[in-house]
């Protein structure tokens, strides 16, 4: 039984969500509809409410909080595809799942610095585009605040939701930086060989004062095929995985996909996030799956605490992008480490030059920056998500040649 501590839930949010399971003929959902309403419920959600603290000092925090180089070096391969694509007059980065609109912000910045100086950049800043793919309002209230010179004097930016964006209508580059980790996933639990899936029920509190809802878990037969055919997909003999075996399988994963290379017509589709193959991903030995909850920077496994308050994450398996993406015809261009590709971008040289001041006032500001760059790098964090870059419709010879991003690889 979990250490509930009931004034830190979102009381009205499990309500809700206790209501909603009352309805159920089996009075229980799937965990994917828990995590999609603690998560992203409209006014009441983790990413909806201010409850979310993305950030140093918040509940967790991603590459672009540590400071531009993230966001710079992410510009510098969007104006290579440019390139690659023969500079096109008209060029869409549509970030999904964009949190605080930081990667925007440096992007941009960094882009139109560029362009004050460089007229390849200049055509590049002319031909381009942002959209921007949010599902919290919250977070679009705070991407608008932070971005309000790119949008509303120049129009550079704009939102929209991947359904607004034209089928075939992007030539460019769609991305994302920890968003597949954050799409609400199916867990699946292995029982006397048999593979059942995960649901939550309503449960007792344990102080029968209290009103508040509690939520707990319960096996049963799996809502969808797709389940057993998405591991079947991957190769994974359920019969060499143990008792209580568990682990996610993130449909909506699948489905984002298939939605994001709709609306490609020609260039690239870059995700990073942290996660691996099939085979490291389903292996025996990870018997408790990856799911994480973040709060005040302290990660643990219960997603029933804290609800409405905590982020849920899971690891992306990113095989199944690289299969999905093929039936998609998405060419798979090649998957690195964070780390790797931001060295092969130029992050080791910024670590250098940063390195000279002879002035003493600067130092801790020198450190600093230099601890970021080493965090970026650092193969244990940040530096060891993975980075997978698709392609459609890339066929001369120099769209051909490799990304610059890619020109490094472990994997
Ligand atoms: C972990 S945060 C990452 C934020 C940002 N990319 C960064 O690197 O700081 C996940 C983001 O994805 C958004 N999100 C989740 N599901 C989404 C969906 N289906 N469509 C668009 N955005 C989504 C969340 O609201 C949030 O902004």
């Amino acid at each position: 039984m979990p250490n509930i501590e009931p004034d830190t839930h979102n009381a009205t949010l499990c309500q809700l969500i206790a209501q909603r399971i009352s309805e159920q003929p089996q009075q229980r959902i799937t965990f994917a509809d828990y995590m999609d309403w603690v998560l992203y419920e409209p006014e009441q959600g983790y990413y909806a409410t201010n409850a979310v603290q993305i950030g140093i000092q918040g509940d967790f925090f991603t590459a672009p909080h540590l400071g531009p180089d993230f966001g710079e070096l992410l510009a510098e391969q969007f104006f290579q595809m440019w390139q690659y694509l023969d500079g096109p007059s008209s060029f869409t980065l549509v970030e999904m799942g964009a949190g605080q609109g930081l990667i925007a912000i440096d992007v941009l910045r960094h882009l139109q610095r560029c362009a004050a100086v460089d007229t390849n950049y200049a055509d590049f800043w002319t031909a381009l585009e942002y959209i921007i793919v949010e599902k919290a309002a919250a977070l679009i209230a705070e991407q608008k605040h932070h971005l309000q010179a790119f949008w509303e004097e120049i129009h550079k930016v704009k939102w929209l939701t991947l359904a607004e964006i034209p089928p075939s209508s992007i030539t460019g580059c769609l991305f994302s930086n920890e968003l597949v980790d954050a799409l609400p996933i199916h867990q699946i639990v292995i029982k006397e060989r048999e593979l059942l899936e995960i649901y939550v029920q309503t449960g007792k509190t344990p102080d029968v004062a209290a009103e508040q809802p509690i939520f707990q878990e319960q096996h049963g037969q799996p809502s969808t095929p797709e389940l057993a055919a998405y591991l079947d997909w991957m190769e994974i003999d359920l019969t060499q995985l143990p008792e209580g075996y568990r682990s996610e399988i993130n449909l909506a994963a699948l489905d984002w996909l298939s939605e994001a290379a709709k609306k490609l017509k020609q260039g690239y589709l870059l995700t990073i996030d942290y996660g691996y193959s099939a085979e490291k991903y389903y292996n025996p030995a990870r018997q408790q799956g990856t799911l994480q909850c973040y709060r005040h920077h302290a990660s643990h496994g219960d997603p029933y605490q804290y609800v409405g308050r905590q982020d849920i994450t899971s690891h992306v398996n990113f095989t199944a992008l690289e299969r999905h993406g093929e039936t998609l015809e998405l060419e798979n261009l090649g998957r690195t480490q964070q780390g790797l590709f931001l060295m092969a971008l130029g992050l080791g040289n910024r670590l250098v030059t940063n390195n000279n001041t002879a002035d003493l006032t600067q130092l801790s500001d020198v450190l600093r920056r230099r601890d970021a760059i080493h965090s970026l790098m650092n193969p244990l964090g940040l530096g060891g998500f993975q980075v997978l870059i698709q392609g459609r419709d890339i066929n001369t010879h120099q769209q051909k040649q490799e990304l610059k991003g890619l020109q490094a690889r472990l994997i």
